[in-house]
């Protein structure tokens, strides 16, 4: 959160406090805000001119009436605007980013980088920490023993010359007016707004300065956003605002209504990465990742259709390059390649309980904000800021939506060594329903918008 600072006079304070109060009418009756009052507010904001709770009144006012693509540009360029740059233009090739919006189990990031780089085409990523019941890509890779992820623009440039991908956190110094208006709307009740939610993904993207994105809408019970006309107009939000900053970008609409794959939780999705890239079947999983991994071949090759992006996803798993790239990728980064070599090295669970049917049928729920939780009260997640995590524990889920399971069988597994197991075994129990009807496993991709077509 931004403080306000004591370096300012009375007269600046004034002045910002009347500009972001005329802002905060003019859009509660419903006017467009010129861009020099959009720019002025964050502004203020981020250099303390503004106090939290005038800024909250902004923020929530504008959740509630809207941004047209006008002002959603202007936000995001404000956001951007004072804060670091990647300059991944000077590497002199294609560098792509993907962005997910995060849910249960969503090692997707993890999994298309190394096959999209083993493709020959460069990614660079930039990823946060888990939020809630949904994990984060840097909490699984720090359950990898040496990595490092905290990299600085050098290291980013000479790993995408060296082995084609980097994974790194996110610089607080990129988009600093998202950093400071990020950490506000966490605990205003203003994450889940379409414009503010597009602003922020869309500015930090601008500023990592990729020549390509492709956007990972999930919807569904687990995701930010659930209900699937919201999530499509998300997805066309940011895909408008990205291509208004001159990014190729395509989108998914992809299915987050049941944890992806069977593994929740910080080293048990990396010793799923590494078995799915060596070729192993994971539900969901492949339709999720090659989806996504053939977009971004397409956007770095307009001309390449789909059976041949297909084929080349498919050798570059099939021969074990994928896999390769990963390991040569996390250990150019610090991480032990022995460990990543056998991935039973990586941190385990002291304790494994077995969640067991009571009845015999068709699975036709399980709940991933249940199952998100659970890891988290294990302490795969957090639930206090910036709590240290266990990145052995979690969940390993057996049975997914339309399985046909038997009474007794096993349906998850809760993997610990501390925190609040009873609890967790109760959200898991509670997580799975099963029908006497034969249920439809749902459909993983919802909706796909290329790189180089129309938004809608
Ligand atoms: N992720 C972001 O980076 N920003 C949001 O507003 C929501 C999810």
């Amino acid at each position: 959160m931004a403080e306000m600072s004591g370096d300012h006079t009375g007269t600046e304070q004034a002045r910002a406090s009347s500009r972001i109060q005329a802002s905060i009418v003019a859009k509660r009756q419903g006017a467009q805000l010129p861009a020099a009052d959009i720019r002025g507010v964050v502004d203020d904001y981020v250099n303390g001119r503004v106090p939290d709770h005038q800024m909250a009144a902004w923020l929530a006012t504008i959740a509630c009436r809207g941004l047209d693509l006008a002002e959603l540009t202007e936000l995001t360029d404000a956001y951007v605007s004072g804060g670091e740059r990647l300059h991944l233009g000077r590497l002199g090739r294609v560098v792509l980013d993907k962005h997910s919006t995060g849910g249960v189990g969503d090692k997707v990031s993890l999994v298309v980088a190394p096959i999209v780089a083993a493709c020959g085409v460069a990614v660079v990523k930039m990823s946060g920490r888990g939020l809630g019941h949904a994990g984060g890509t840097i909490d699984k890779l720090e359950a990898i023993p040496g990595i490092r992820l905290d990299l600085g623009p050098d290291d980013i440039y000479a790993l995408v010359e060296r082995v084609g991908m980097t994974i790194v956190s996110q610089s607080p110094a990129l988009a600093p007016g998202d950093g400071a208006t990020y950490a506000l709307r966490d605990v205003t009740g203003t994450v889940e707004s379409i414009p503010l939610i597009a602003a922020s993904i869309v500015s930090k993207k601008v500023a990592v300065g990729a020549s390509g994105l492709v956007l990972d809408v999930k919807t569904g019970a687990g995701a930010l956003i659930p209900d699937r006309s919201e999530a499509g107009l998300l997805a066309e939000t940011m895909l408008r605002l990205a291509r208004q900053f001159g990014l190729t970008c395509g989108a998914v609409l992809s299915d987050m209504s049941q944890p992806l794959g069977r593994a929740v939780g910080n080293a048990l999705e990396i010793k799923e990465t590494l078995s799915f890239l060596r070729g192993e079947q994971v539900p969901g999983l492949w339709e999720a990742c090659s989806v996504l991994a053939r977009l971004l071949l397409q956007s770095a090759d307009p001309a390449l259709c789909d059976a041949d992006a297909d084929a080349r996803i498919a050798k570059a798993v099939a021969g074990g390059a994928a896999h390769e790239r990963f390991l040569e990728w996390a250990s150019a980064q610090g991480a032990d390649r022995r460990v990543l070599e056998r991935p039973e090295l990586l941190p385990g669970a002291k304790h494994v309980v077995p969640i067991i049917a009571d009845r015999a049928g068709w699975v036709s729920d399980v709940a991933p904000r249940a199952v998100g939780m659970a890891s988290v009260h294990v302490g795969a997640g957090r639930l206090a800021h910036r709590a240290p995590l266990d990145h052995g524990s979690g969940v390993w889920v057996n049975s997914h939506v339309g399985s046909r399971v038997e009474a007794g069988q096993t349906l998850a597994e809760l993997h610990y060594n501390g925190g609040d197991h009873d609890l967790a075994v109760d959200l898991l129990t509670r997580a799975f329903t099963i029908s006497d009807e034969p249920v439809q496993a749902p459909q993983m991709i919802h909706q796909i918008y290329p790189s180089h077509g129309p938004v809608d």
